[in-house]
């Protein structure tokens, strides 16, 4: 029997994932102590109420109010507390009294990152993170060590499981968001305050954490453009649907050159875009996640699984726990962040995509060659039309007659935001366009 040094290991936090960590470690606690060379004793967890009933439950004795004090005594620390107080307080703590650190937490990472990895880089500490991005998924260790003699050019991820659940209950059942998000949030995937779901600030604060990782620079979440599902309608998918697409919320982080002032960077958006059926992302469905990747050397790589869940994100804490064991036993200080490249973090507006509008306009002759004009007079190339005649009639002003109305579906070769943005408002005041019906951009072609 080999007798292994004892590590100390303190958790904060007891609830979902913090409650599946604590029962793991306690059941598989001799295995990962073979694996990590180390003994893992969990000396206590810090909840706010030590009578709460927990999932599966935690033995009374280990439950404390006191983080501070069980902090001190950690050789790690485990965040699982969420939110930026008091857990920016107590990693900083944690730090700075010779602790590494795991933590799952996405807003503290994408808005206070650099200060953390600051102070861990100061003493010679690590903060680990693969629970914060994709739940169960590994995609924080390849990002940093696998792909890290690589050069990763763009990524397009299903980072929000809950939106991808809306958005899939939209496309193969027809519901309404409303009724999908009473459906997610019954089934507890939606956050305590859906808004961080459907407008699409969790999967921001994703997408900020994996462009920094992906292209070693900090890039941070204020420069991180953000659309949610909100203003996402059955017709829209309905129609993506007939046209070849899925809907689906991405982050995409990218490599970039601004098309006007030739400056090369990164870039980190969030908005629906159309998916085409044969994307290997039009087939994530449900509260899955999944980061498709690019690579210059690797080519096209995706990581696919649970983004959510307690027991599956306990999974990336303990992978992240064994590490964390494995660098105490060799001892030696952490690996700081790679910020090295410091790219400029480039706009929306230095992003070049392919576009489809839906237009209600007056079914008259001469109508397409206009609308065609408004696009080649900003210079964005249309590639394809669908036009259908539409139920619906306009009277338009002045006139007392009603008009006859058609669809059209116009996709467009790749332009600029600028220039899809001047399109867009040419077409909204134009007396032959009686509704710009949706904009969406295309990805993944
Ligand atoms: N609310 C998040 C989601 C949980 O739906 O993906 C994981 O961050």
């Amino acid at each position: 029997m080999i007798e292994y040094r004892n590590l100390r290991i303190a958790l904060l936090g007891g609830g979902s994932v913090g409650a599946q960590v604590a029962a793991l470690l306690r059941e598989h606690g001799d295995e990962l102590a073979s694996r990590a060379g180390a003994g893992l004793e969990l000396v206590g967890v810090a909840v706010r109420d030590v009578n709460a009933e927990r999932h599966p439950p935690i033995p009374q004795h280990l439950l404390t109010t006191d983080a501070e004090a069980l902090i001190l005594g950690a050789d790690i620390v485990i965040e699982l507390i969420g939110g930026i107080e008091p857990a920016r307080t107590y990693i900083l703590q944690a730090i700075n009294s010779g602790a590494d650190v795991i933590t799952a937490n996405k807003a503290l990472l994408a808005t206070h990152g650099p200060e953390l990895f600051d102070a861990a880089e100061q003493v010679g500490a690590q903060l680990y993170y693969e629970a914060a991005v994709g739940g169960a998924i590994p995609i924080i260790r390849p990002l940093r060590d696998s792909l890290a003699g690589d050069r990763v050019e763009r990524i397009l991820g299903i980072v929000n499981g809950t939106t991808n659940f809306i958005l899939d209950l939209m496309d193969t059942k027809g519901e309404s968001l409303e009724s999908a998000l009473a459906t997610a949030t019954a089934l507890g995937y939606a956050e305590a305050d859906p808004t961080a779901d459907i407008e699409g600030y969790d999967a921001a604060q994703k997408a900020a954490i994996l462009a920094s990782l992906a292209f070693h620079t900090t890039v941070p979440l204020e420069a991180v453009h953000r659309e949610g599902i909100t203003s996402v309608t059955p017709a829209q998918v309905e129609s993506a649907r007939k046209a070849g697409f899925v809907v689906k919320l991405l982050a995409i982080c990218e490599r970039l050159v601004d098309p006007v002032t030739g400056v090369a960077g990164v870039s980190a958006r969030v908005h629906p875009a159309l998916v085409p059926l044969s994307h290997p992302l039009a087939s994530v469905h449900g509260a899955n996640n999944a980061v498709f990747l690019e690579a210059e050397a690797a080519g096209s790589l995706m990581f696919y699984g649970a983004g959510a869940g307690g027991i599956e994100t306990a999974s990336a804490v303990l992978g992240d726990l064994v590490s964390a064991a494995r660098r105490h036993v060799i001892g030696g200080p952490g690996v700081a962040e790679s910020t090295h490249a410091n790219l400029p973090v480039l706009p929306i507006t230095s992003v070049t995509t392919r576009y489809q509008i839906t237009l209600s306009v007056i079914d008259q002759p001469g109508v397409l060659a206009t609308i065609a004009s408004m696009f080649s007079d900003h210079g964005v190339s249309v590639e394809a039309v669908a036009q259908s005649v539409s139920p619906a009639t306009v009277v338009v002003a002045g006139t007392d007659e009603p008009r006859a109305t058609a669809t059209l579906v116009i996709g467009t070769h790749e332009a600029t935001e600028a220039d899809l943005a001047a399109t867009v408002a040419a077409l909204k005041s134009s007396e032959v366009v009686s509704a710009v019906v949706s904009v969406l951009r295309v990805e993944g072609l």
